[in-house]
């Protein structure tokens, strides 16, 4: 993966699961990580953790459904990195209910 090293990747839906986990990944590997979410404490916390390891991460209160907060961590990245190069659109919900509900 040293490709990704120096990499700006924007990732939405980062507070848990697939983001968070997409988040630490990447880090570790040397990308510039800008992460977004609803649940900012969570954020905070894995921004903390990353920096810990020697990561380089920015992150901002998103609500995806808002267009003006998409456009805004966009600039965030911009102006802190330079450059967007990947967007990890994974923000999303999956819900889940017994196969007799449908
Ligand atoms: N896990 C699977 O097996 C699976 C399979 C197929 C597809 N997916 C898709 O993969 C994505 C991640 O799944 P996951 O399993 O990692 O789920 P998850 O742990 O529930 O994570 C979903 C993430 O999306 C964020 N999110 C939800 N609505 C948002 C909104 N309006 N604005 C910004 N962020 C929002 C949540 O953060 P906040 O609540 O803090 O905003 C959370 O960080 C989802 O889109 C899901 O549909 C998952």
């Amino acid at each position: 993966m040293s490709e990704i090293k120096g990499k700006v990747v924007v990732i939405t839906g980062a507070s848990s699961g697939i983001g968070e986990a997409t988040a630490k990944l990447l880090a570790s590997h040397g990308a510039h990580i800008v992460i977004g979410a609803r649940r900012v404490d969570r954020l905070e916390t894995l921004a903390s953790l990353i920096e810990s390891e020697g990561g380089s991460v920015i992150y901002q209160p998103l609500d995806v459904t808002k267009i003006d907060q998409m456009q805004q961590i966009i600039r965030l990245a911009q102006s802190r990195f330079g450059r967007v190069d990947v967007i990890v659109n994974n923000a999303g919900v999956m819900p889940l209910s017994p196969l007799e509900a449908l």
